[in-house]
């Protein structure tokens, strides 16, 4: 019989030496949307594939993966909640726990995450704790889940508190990226992808930053495959972020802030390009970057339509950051650029965090 897997290769594989969590493919091919089924098969002897998708995502393309799935010999079962960040909520985790132990999914069923990070996240959290763990698969549908929220096994739920506040490391089985879905991609959805794409460039790649500088739609394949690689690396190092994959958070302490002080009107895209300003901006005036690393974030942000400016005090802004899940004690791990490509972690008292936020907001 033929394999109608072996023209496809993954493109990356990430290896875990953790006791939970094992190596997992991440494939990115155009139009290998259809072929959900055949990949999850080819790594997974499940009966039962829940689906978990947002109303915008399962009506664009839950038929092609349900029939996918079923055409594999799955029995497919379906939830789908409103999109929106809302949707991340501890309600709509019971209420999907409930629907699988209704549907007496067992330990080897899977569940398959069919949309952003929203879903991705939601999906992975509730894998992670049904019935102490089952497997899950990433079908990540926007560009920012594709090259972040996908890969990596952080799942969580937002509470009432703050983001993500209740979740655990989670990795899924497989990772399954088809690029043509980002063509029915709201523009400044897809926006908010590229905030995480720039982000990746400053953290420590060079070569994605000078290609970001050519227009993104021919080279979005590599660019995607870039950043997961540069992901990979770190979660290899540093699994459950204790260390060096804290450099993912350049432009988030102060992005998450951003987010909750706007009551998540604010995307999370345009907060992390707002944070990766405001933390640049003040890294300049401390003289850690050099000159003109400034402008040349915001130009860059800039050419992706992604905001530079933030109306929010710093007071406020400090309030909500230090009040984050990432405070570590008395100290705050600060991601802080030290020139293009080359972003650090910095250790400081939660008390100098405010006066890197009035830098970089110019209050100061
Ligand atoms: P999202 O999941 O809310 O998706 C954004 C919007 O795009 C939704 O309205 C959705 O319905 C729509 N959409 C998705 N795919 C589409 C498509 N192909 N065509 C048309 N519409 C589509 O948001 P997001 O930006 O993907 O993810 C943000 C979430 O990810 C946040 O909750 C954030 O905290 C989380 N996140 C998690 C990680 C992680 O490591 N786990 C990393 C970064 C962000
Ligand atoms: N998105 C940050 C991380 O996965 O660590």
């Amino acid at each position: 019989m033929n394999d109608p897997c072996t023209a496809l290769a993954p493109a990356i594989t990430v290896s875990l030496p953790s006791a939970t969590a094992r190596s997992y493919d991440i494939y990115i091919n155009n139009g290998i949307l259809p072929k959900t089924g055949e990949l999850v098969r080819s790594v997974l002897p499940s009966k039962k594939a829940y689906i978990l998708s947002d109303d915008t995502v399962f009506g664009l393309y839950g038929e092609t993966v349900r029939n996918s799935l079923a055409a594999s010999g799955f029995e497919v079962y379906e939830f789908v909640i409103p999109h929106g960040e809302a949707s991340k909520s501890a309600e709509n985790l019971v209420l999907f726990l409930n629907k699988m132990a209704h549907d007496r999914i067992t330990r080897s069923d899977c569940v398959v995450a069919l949309g952003g990070g929203v879903v991705g996240d939601l999906a992975g959290f509730a894998a992670a704790i049904y019935l102490r763990g089952i497997p899950f698969v990433q079908v990540p549908t926007t560009l920012l889940a594709m090259v972040d929220s996908s890969v990596g096994g952080k799942t969580a739920v937002d509470l009432d508190e703050g983001k993500n506040l209740a979740g655990a490391f989670w990795q899924p089985t497989l990772v399954i990226c088809d690029p043509d879905v980002l063509t029915t991609l709201p523009a400044d959805t897809f926006a908010d992808g590229c905030a995480e794409v720039i982000k990746y460039s400053m953290i420590s790649d060079r070569a994605l930053f000078d290609k970001l500088h050519s227009p993104i739609a021919p080279q979005l394949n590599d660019i995607i495959r870039m950043c997961i690689t540069d992901k990979q690396a770190l979660v290899e190092a540093d699994e459950t972020d204790k260390g060096v994959r804290q450099l993912l958070n350049l432009g988030h302490t102060v992005g998450h802030a951003i987010e909750a002080c706007s009551d998540y009107e604010i995307s999370h895209g345009s907060a992390v390009a707002m944070g990766m300003v405001i933390i640049t901006r003040a890294a300049e005036k401390k003289n850690i970057c050099p000159v003109g690393t400034l402008d040349a974030v915001v130009n860059l942000l800039e050419a992706y339509k992604l905001p530079t400016k933030c109306n929010f005090s710093a007071d406020a802004l400090f309030a909500v950051a230090t009040a984050d899940k990432k405070r570590d004690g008395d100290h705050i791990n600060l991601v802080v650029p030290y020139g293009i490509a080359d972003s650090r972690l910095l250790r400081v008292p939660a008390t100098e965090v405010l006066e890197f936020i009035k830098l970089g907001l110019g209050e100061v």
